[in-house]
């Protein structure tokens, strides 16, 4: 099942349930802690799929900030490049999370153009381990992204990439608003 829309711009806006290491795209974004040096969820499943010269390459980029954003090689995954982001912790959001999270979206969006990638795809940044509320996450996502994207003409195709039913579904509506 998939759900998908055209930007303003002519990109082609996704939404897809897929284990993000599989997929085809120029970039694969990694919901990543500081460290960058792996842990578990997406973060975990990317490191495993790449291989050990991941962490080999993330150690030498000495641990990424919260809202910023840095890029790997991909080693063995299908994509060309991984770009890690470090996004908020959910506190409540009084914390400047959705400023932060909007920051993940849009520096991830950043390098892609600034690397003539075409194809981009993120997973759900920080609706796991670390709280923060799907739909919410969805929102700011799709909102930043659609932004973003207006400075951006070379990326082609953006992939929201969901790993259960119920995040696919919240992407679906949030592709169709508007
Ligand atoms: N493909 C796509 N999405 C996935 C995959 C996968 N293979 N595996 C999990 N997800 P999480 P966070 C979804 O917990 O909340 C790590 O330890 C998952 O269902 O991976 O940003 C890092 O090192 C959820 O929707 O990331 C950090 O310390 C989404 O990815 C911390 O967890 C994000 O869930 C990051 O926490």
């Amino acid at each position: 099942m998939t759900g998908e829309v055209l930007h303003q711009n002519g990109a082609l806006l996704r939404a897809v349930r897929a284990d993000i290491t599989t997929l085809q795209v120029d970039a694969i974004v990694n919901a990543a802690n500081s460290s960058l040096l792996g842990g578990g969820g997406v973060d975990g499943a990317i490191h495993r799929a790449a291989g050990p010269e991941l962490v080999h390459e993330c150690r030498l980029l000495g641990g990424c900030k919260t809202g910023e954003a840095k890029a790997t090689k991909a080693y063995r995954l299908p994509a060309k490049c991984i770009i890690h982001t470090v996004g908020p912790v959910w506190r409540g959001g009084g914390n400047d999370e959705a400023a932060l999270l909007a920051s993940c979206y849009r520096r991830a969006i950043g390098i892609a153009a600034t690397r003539e990638l075409a194809s981009i795809a993120f997973p759900a940044i920080r609706t796991g381990i670390y709280g923060y509320p799907p739909a919410l996450a969805a929102n700011v996502a799709l909102t930043t992204v659609r932004e973003a994207l207006l400075a951006a003409p070379g990326i082609r195709e953006v992939v929201f990439c969901c790993f259960s039913a119920a995040d696919l579904a919240l992407y679906e509506a949030e592709l169709i608003k508007r």
